[in-house]
């Protein structure tokens, strides 16, 4: 009997999962990783397992590609036969997709305990798919993992007080040891021919941005824009490749990659000048690897960045002035993850 099932899915989870997997090995407990299947292209899924020694899924469900009821409704029915014959004491969810929702759901129905990593974060934007699976996920989870005090402040806004714990960002966890793993393994600059800090890196994926045509041209004039003065490259995400095969946009100026695997995207952040996205990983990333980052969205959860200096909504001409962020913590949150999730089983 495993004392902890993890649920995974997408893409964001599988590098959040990394460090904390490895230090609940380290920490002597038993682990077991359910698939769900959301993300599914080997450069979606496979290279993340592969880079970062990811447990191999004891469960592959090989849900996706549906719209938001038909995919959480099929996780959640899986999920819980697989809890159910696995019976953990500890249902570990990470982050705000469907998949997290879906864990967390079916883990609360069998009255497993919820440990939710990421926990806290609010966009305030209820338009958002994310939004609402982190509300729920939060709202049923007994440990709630918080990356900052902001999510510590916003879960007591929401009378959620008991089993809260700032433990830093686990995704400065992986990028440290991304960085150092990267050295060497990584030649992407090379292959893609560019010279650091003479290009820009941007990446577009989020519904809001996506599912509306007109909003979508704007982001990608934006873009268009800003390649005037540096060059940018470009992973495409498989949603946002399908729109633009559809819409026949060709966007100038930009260079459009398949998706990449961690190491390569640690690499080409880390040299690049700067970082225009709509995803909340990358423009964490950013300030991890010293790089100014434009959100391309109208609010962001990650306030910390903006307050700091190191982030800026599009619809903000001016960075605030730049200084440190010492919320994520020192590269060490999983392992107080771990340990509290020890303490939490033992008690
Ligand atoms: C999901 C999450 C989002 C997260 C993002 C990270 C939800 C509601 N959204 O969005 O919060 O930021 O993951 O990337 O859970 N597709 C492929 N191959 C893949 C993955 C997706 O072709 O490997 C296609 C799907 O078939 C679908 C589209 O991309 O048509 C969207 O995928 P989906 O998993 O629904 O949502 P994401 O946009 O990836």
């Amino acid at each position: 009997m495993p004392q902890i099932f993890t649920v995974l899915g997408a893409r964001p989870q599988f590098i959040k999962a990394a460090p904390v997997s490895r230090a609940i090995a380290e920490a002597g407990m038993t682990e077991v990783i359910a698939h769900t299947g959301q993300h599914f292209d080997a450069l979606m899924s496979d290279v993340f397992f592969e880079e970062l020694a990811i447990p191999k899924p004891a469960y592959n469900l090989e849900i996706n590609s549906l719209g938001h009821g038909a995919m959480t409704g099929r996780m959640l029915e899986k999920l819980e036969a697989a809890m159910l014959a696995e019976k953990p004491a500890m249902v570990l969810v990470y982050g705000d997709t469907n998949s997290t929702v879906a864990g967390a759901l079916a883990a609360s129905k069998l009255h497993i305990p919820v440990a939710h990593v990421e926990a806290g974060l609010r966009s305030f934007n209820r338009r958002m798919p994310e939004e609402i699976n982190r509300v729920i996920t939060d709202h049923v989870s007994a440990f709630l993992f918080c990356p900052t005090q902001t999510a510590v402040r916003n879960l007591k806004n929401e009378g959620i007080v008991n089993g809260v714990h700032a433990t830093g960002d686990v995704m400065f966890d992986t990028t440290i040891a991304a960085v150092a793993r990267a050295k060497g393994r990584s030649t992407i600059l090379d292959d893609l021919k560019l010279t650091p800090k003479q290009y820009s890196v941007a990446t577009i994926h989020r519904a809001e941005n996506t599912d509306d045509p007109a909003r979508f041209a704007r982001v990608v004039a934006w873009l268009e824009d800003a390649a005037r003065s540096t060059p940018i490259v470009m992973p495409v995400h498989p949603r946002t490749r399908k729109l633009l095969s559809q819409s026949g946009v060709v966007p100038a100026g930009l260079t459009l990659i398949d998706p990449i695997g961690y190491l390569d995207m640690a690499s080409l952040i880390n040299q690049s000048a700067a970082v225009f996205t709509d995803s909340g990983g990358l423009q964490k990333e950013a300030y991890f690897h010293g790089v100014p980052c434009v959100t391309l969205r109208d609010e962001t959860e990650w306030v910390e960045t903006v307050e700091a200096g190191w982030n800026r909504l599009w619809t903000v001409p001016d960075y605030a002035p730049r200084r440190d962020i010492p919320d994520y913590g020192d590269g060490k949150a999983s392992e107080l993850i771990a340990s509290l999730i020890r303490a939490a089983l033992e008690a």
